[in-house]
């Protein structure tokens, strides 16, 4: 059984928790000295909004556009890792993938000052906190909850790893249409993965043909990208590729969680594109 003593397993960063087998307070310093490129491919999401999934998709239009094998060996997550971490990326070749859960305020100065493209993911914050729950009490080395009720009070409050989902999304809302910057939504591309890939496509300057669009939609669906998961993301693979749905929150909120939620996203959400956008 795991550790469910959360204090230790997270620390703060700019009033932000982070967890501590992940980030490091020397990696933020070491981070805003990062150096981006005008051409590096950056995706920003709040965590468990689908940024593996886009991931995926990002090496495989690479791979598609380019013919060479998406391949470096550092975590995606910008701000995860060792210090040491950003000087290595130095010898990556273009285009270089760099996710990250970050604010827009709090990415590196390089990052906005070079205008590389920005592909952001929103997923319904009531699909995101239940699969947020989940990923923590699945995985072994993060923080457990206790229970859903607790998670979920701690979800509303921000004191979650990268923080509020709210303020999250309220940041990147202020960017939502500037010219560097794209944004998906989750249920959109499991609606349509196939407009979608090709959106983003678009977006990077990718040139693929009808059929590239068609076969990496096929190898992306939530079943291709599980069955997969153990050799792709090895023993973490199964718990980030849980179940893939839109709704999954109705077997998981109470009547009054879900009010509570909706009475949020109201108020933080409900006049923006984002929030007229964003369905559940
Ligand atoms: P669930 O826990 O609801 O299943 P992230 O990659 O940002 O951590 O997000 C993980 C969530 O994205 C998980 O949600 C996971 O199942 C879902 N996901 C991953 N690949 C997907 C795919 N190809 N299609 C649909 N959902 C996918």
């Amino acid at each position: 059984s795991k550790d469910t003593t959360l204090s230790h397993l997270l620390f703060i960063h700019q009033g932000v928790h982070y967890p501590v087998t992940m980030c490091t307070p020397e990696t933020f310093q070491a981070l805003d000295a990062f150096e981006a490129r005008s051409d590096d491919v950056v995706l920003a999401s709040y965590p468990k909004c689908g940024s593996n999934w886009i991931l995926h998709i990002l090496r495989e239009l690479i791979f598609a556009d380019s013919k060479k094998k998406y391949d470096f060996p550092e975590f995606p997550v910008l701000e995860c890792g060792d210090p040491g971490k950003y000087q290595r990326m130095k010898q990556f070749p273009s285009p270089r993938i760099l996710a990250t859960h970050l604010h827009y305020d709090k990415l590196p100065e390089s990052i906005l000052k070079n205008k590389a493209k920005i592909l952001v993911i929103f997923r319904n914050p009531k699909d995101t906190a239940v699969s947020f729950f989940h990923f923590h009490n699945d995985v072994p080395d993060i923080p457990s909850y206790g229970s859903w009720d607790e998670f979920f009070r701690q979800f509303m409050g921000g004191q979650v790893s990268w923080g509020s989902y709210f303020d999250f999304a309220i940041n990147w809302n202020q960017h939502l249409h500037d010219d560097n910057v794209k944004f998906i939504l989750y249920e959109d591309l499991k609606e349509n993965l196939a407009a979608g890939i090709k959106q983003i496509a678009e977006f990077f300057g990718f040139s693929l043909t009808e059929e590239q669009i068609q076969t990496i939609s096929a190898q992306s669906t939530f079943q291709a990208m599980q069955a997969k998961s153990q050799e792709t993301h090895g023993a973490v693979g199964p718990f980030l590729f849980r179940k893939g749905e839109v709704g999954d929150w109705k077997n998981v909120f109470s009547e009054t969680q879900s009010q509570e939620m909706d009475d949020k996203f109201k108020e933080c959400l409900a006049d923006t594109p984002l929030g007229a956008k964003l369905k559940y």
